[in-house]
Order: C-alpha cells, then structure tokens, then sequence
C-alpha cells in the first residue's frame, strides 16, 4: 500500500527552514517562519522564561497525565489574557479554556469540534492567510472559502471588499479573522474597523474563529485585544486560539489554548465536553511543560513584570527593524515606495515581492522567504541588512 503514495510537497513555511539549514553559503539569510530574532540574529530563550523554568525543574515532583483540558489555573489566566480579567463573559461564567499543544492544535482542536457542532458550515479565510489555515480546516472536513483582505496595488486593507464579502457568507458558517499583526499581511483593522466588522458578524450571525498568534507584538498585550473584545461584545458566540510561541518565545514547548464564549453557562459546558473529546482523540491531554512556564511568569509579579519588559522590547525591537529597512532600501535605491513596511504590525511585511523574485533571491543569494512574499522583518539585522536591499535591487532589475 505505502508504495502507491506519491511525496508531499515540503511545507510552505516550516520547508524553509529545513532547506536554509541546508544551505552551505555563509551569507545566506532566513526571512522565513515566524521566530523571533534579536539584533545578532539569535532566538534566545527569555530571561523571564529561563528563570520559571529553573524554578519548575526544581520544585517538580510528578509527570503524571495532565487533565484533558489542561491546568485549570492555567487555563484561567489565558481567559485573563485574551479578555481581560474583568470581561463581562467571564463573570457571566460562559467561557471555556483548553490548554492545546500550541496554536496550530487549538486550531485543530476548535475546527473538529466544529465539524461535529456544525457540519454543513464552511469555513471562510481571509485571502492570503496563513499558509497552513486551508490545511487545518481541510483536514478537518471543511469546504473552504475566501474573503478579500488586502488591496495589493495599495498595499493596504481592503475593507470594503471584506465587508462585501462577509456580507454574503452565510448564517452559521465559520469565519477566520486573525485578532491581530495579520499572517502574512501585517495590515490589521482600526477600531472603528472592528466595531463594523463586529456588528456585522452579529447581523448576519456567522461564527468568527479568531487566530491570536501575536498577542503583545502589535501595539501591545491589552491593545491587541482589540479586535477580539469588539467581536465578543457584539456576538454571542466565537472561538479563540492562542499561541504563547512568539510573546513567550516557547516554539518548540507547544503552548496554546482554545478559549470558546458561549451564550451561557450551561451551553459553554456542553460545548467543552465535545472540545475535551476532540482533544482525547487528538492526543489525549496536553504536554505540560510550556504551560507551567506560562503559568509561573503570569502568578509571578517581578517574573509578570520582567515577562512584560521583554515582550515589549521584541516588538520595539521589529518595529525598528522596519524602520531601518525602509530606509535601507532608498538608500540603496532600490525602485519603489516601500515606506508601506514601516507601517504593518507584527513579524510580518507582505513585501510585495513577487514569485519570480522571491525563487531569484533564494537560488542566487540564498535570501528564504514564503513564497507569497512574506518576510519576517525579525530576521531583518544589522549584518545582512546591506547584502538584503543589494540583492532585493538585483532581483527587481
Ligand atoms: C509562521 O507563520 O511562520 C509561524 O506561524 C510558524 C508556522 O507554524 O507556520
């Protein structure tokens, strides 16, 4: 049987990766998956971080099975984090937290939940998305479909498009929204943006599934709940997936969490007793380490507040590094207004560099980045910023 099955293609993303590591040429660059990178280029664990896990290593005393969900308290402070710790649904009892092996298992987690749910929704993506959105609701049974998000020749949203779009999804379809810093765009919504969008997902009653990968790298931790508090103020129901790997640097320890707000208490348990029996088919309960790294910095005050200083400085950190990419790129004259980069949020610039170019750059200069364009700005850094702009000018002549 296994010889009839023909290769995968690498993956759009994490693919790159591997074939930078590859890679024999010693200025090569990796503008491709979304880890953060300091000033020299590294992806340091966190003093915050570092300093938890000591002190969890130390204090451990079993590995037995975590709950299926995960830890309660855990999953408490994640609610606190993503809504705010006074937020009316909190107090009203009707949201759910489960701890998922990062963000993509959240996704995983909430779209076969949602299959049983609602199986004759589609799923709708914000067009271009995040490479690996189609496959998870692929793979979970769901037809996909796409709104218009983003207006190349302007290089900015196109809300108007998005509102025409999301107008005509249907009544109980699923759509995705990304709460903030857009993968791969990083072109969000303003507030009065969201305020619309929300009255429009409660008018026209479809179910949003919100993507909060980047927490704290837009404009900051409270700010970036933005999108996420006009959504849950205006609709009864929605879906959130978390990822801790960029504002806690933890990518390879999996944490994540599926929060779900139902119209009340009663509906939110029953909703979660089908999330815990999409988990336990899954992988039956969640790896623990990450978690308690997470949950010790945020019931920590001087970690919390060492924690805070350094998600802050990684996204001052991007921000700058836009700027001075910008300026990198006139200085070389390189043909174009490229001042757009400087302001997206998040890890990402959608550079608008097309396929050819983007092939050009990795065969010839050994520069990765997706092929849509995206460049992660953090891979961005004082030694390669001169061979990048000379060999961006190389490609687009
Ligand atoms: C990315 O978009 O680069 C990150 O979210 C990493 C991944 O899993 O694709």
């Amino acid at each position: 049987m296994l010889e009839n099955i023909t290769t995968a293609p690498p993956d759009a993303i994490l693919g790159l990766t591997e074939a930078f590591r590859q890679d024999p040429r010693p200025n090569k660059i990796n503008l491709g998956a979304g880890v953060f990178k300091d000033e020299h280029g590294a992806t340091p664990i966190l003093a915050s971080v570092k300093a938890a896990e000591t002190a969890i290593l130390a204090e451990a005393r079993t590995k037995a099975y975590m709950p299926i969900a995960g830890d309660p308290a855990y999953r408490q402070l994640v609610q606190e984090m993503v809504l705010g710790a006074e937020h009316p649904a909190l107090r009203a009892r009707r949201v759910r937290t489960a701890h998922t092996p990062g963000g993509t298992a959240a996704l995983r987690v909430g779209a076969d939940f949602l299959k049983k749910a609602c199986p004759q929704a589609a799923v709708w993506l914000s067009r271009p998305t995040w490479a690996n959105h189609r496959g998870v609701f692929s793979a979970a049974g769901f037809a996909v479909r796409e709104y218009a998000y983003y207006n190349h020749a302007a290089r900015s949203l196109d809300f108007e498009g998005l509102k025409t779009a999301l107008r005509a999804v249907p009544s109980g379809d699923i759509v995705v929204l990304h709460a903030c810093c857009h993968n791969p765009t990083g072109v969000d919504l303003t507030a009065e943006q969201w305020a619309e969008l929300a009255a429009l997902a409660a008018g026209r009653a479809w179910l949003p599934f919100v993507d909060f990968a980047y927490q704290g790298y837009g404009q900051g931790l409270e700010e970036d709940r933005l999108g996420v508090l006009a959504l849950a103020q205006a609709c009864p129901e929605m879906l959130i997936a978390s990822s801790f790997s960029k504002n806690f640097g933890l990518y390879q320890d999996r944490a994540g969490a599926l929060t779900l707000l139902a119209s009340g208490a009663a509906a939110a348990d029953a909703a979660f007793s089908n999330v815990e029996i999409a988990i336990r088919v899954n992988y039956s309960n969640p790896p623990a380490h990450g978690a308690l790294i997470v949950t010790r910095i945020l019931t920590d005050p001087a970690l919390r507040r060492q924690w805070r200083g350094e998600l802050d400085a990684m996204r001052t950190h991007i921000t700058g590094a836009r700027q001075r990419f910008v300026a990198a790129l006139r200085a070389h004259g390189v043909p174009g207004d490229f001042s757009f980069i400087a302001r997206q949020q998040g890890m990402f610039s959608f550079s608008g560099l097309g396929a050819a170019q983007v092939q050009f750059l990795r065969e010839h200069k050994g520069i990765y980045m997706v092929g849509d364009g995206r460049i992660n700005v953090a891979g961005i850094t004082a030694a390669n910023l001169e061979y990048l702009c000379q060999s961006i000018a190389e490609a687009l002549s």
